[in-house]
């Protein structure tokens, strides 16, 4: 399969000064710049629904969140699947579940996964960010005993590191380099989720709120 087409941020990308945009005063000194401003994942987003719609055909779709990471991108993105569900001559039905999987520890992976929630899982899963993508390919071993008739997932953001397993979901919003993001429900140990854009976090930010 050709390899999922999406917008490339370079390792030379600087983002953006926090100044030009609206941050949350109680993490001003705790980020270095914006890296993704809100708009533009939104407008990425759009685009992301209307071509994961055009490969569904007529196939119900039980869209898959997992959370905590991804419950922003999850909702946005349905918000435009919705829209083109209720502004074209074809639509396709929908359900939602939400899981929960936690493995990082500071900005490490701890390498153990674990799982919480879930009751009726197959078609859709949306997520925030694949970074080694370890914990994407135990969710799809996992929701293999549930006989999807078909998986798609669909990930905002993908990471070059070489620390790859060299997974790459079917749909991709941007692929970033080897930082550690937050923002738009991304955390660094829970904080940061409360912020719109997707930002580098400052050495004092990190230092601020490790665990
Ligand atoms: N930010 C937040 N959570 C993450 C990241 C990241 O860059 N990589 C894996 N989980
Ligand atoms: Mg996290």
């Amino acid at each position: 399969m050709a390899a999922s087409k999406c917008v490339v941020i370079t390792d030379d990308e600087q983002g953006y000064d926090l100044d030009l945009f609206c941050i949350p005063k109680h993490y001003s000194n705790d980020l270095e710049r914006v890296y993704i401003p809100h708009g533009l994942i939104m407008d990425r987003t759009e685009r992301l629904a209307r071509d994961i719609m055009k490969g569904m055909g007529n196939h119900h779709i039980v869209a898959l969140c997992v959370l905590k990471g991804g419950y922003k991108f999850f909702a946005d993105l349905l918000d435009y699947i919705k829209a083109l569900n209720r502004n074209s001559d074809q639509s396709i039905p929908m359900t939602v579940d939400f899981i929960r999987l936690k493995s990082y520890c500071n900005d490490q992976s701890t390498g153990e996964i674990k799982v919480i929630g879930g009751d009726n899982l197959s078609t859709l899963t949306g997520k925030d960010i694949i970074d080694t993508g370890k914990t994407m390919q135990t969710l799809l071993s996992m929701l293999q005993d549930y006989k999807p008739n078909m998986v798609k997932v669909v990930s905002l953001l993908v990471k070059r590191t070489p620390r790859s397993v060299g997974y790459r979901p079917d749909f991709v919003g941007f692929e970033v380099p080897d930082k550690f993001v937050v923002g738009y429900a991304l955390d660094y140990n829970e904080y940061f989720r409360d912020l719109n854009h997707i930002c580098v976090i400052s050495e004092k930010g990190r230092e601020k709120y490790k665990a």
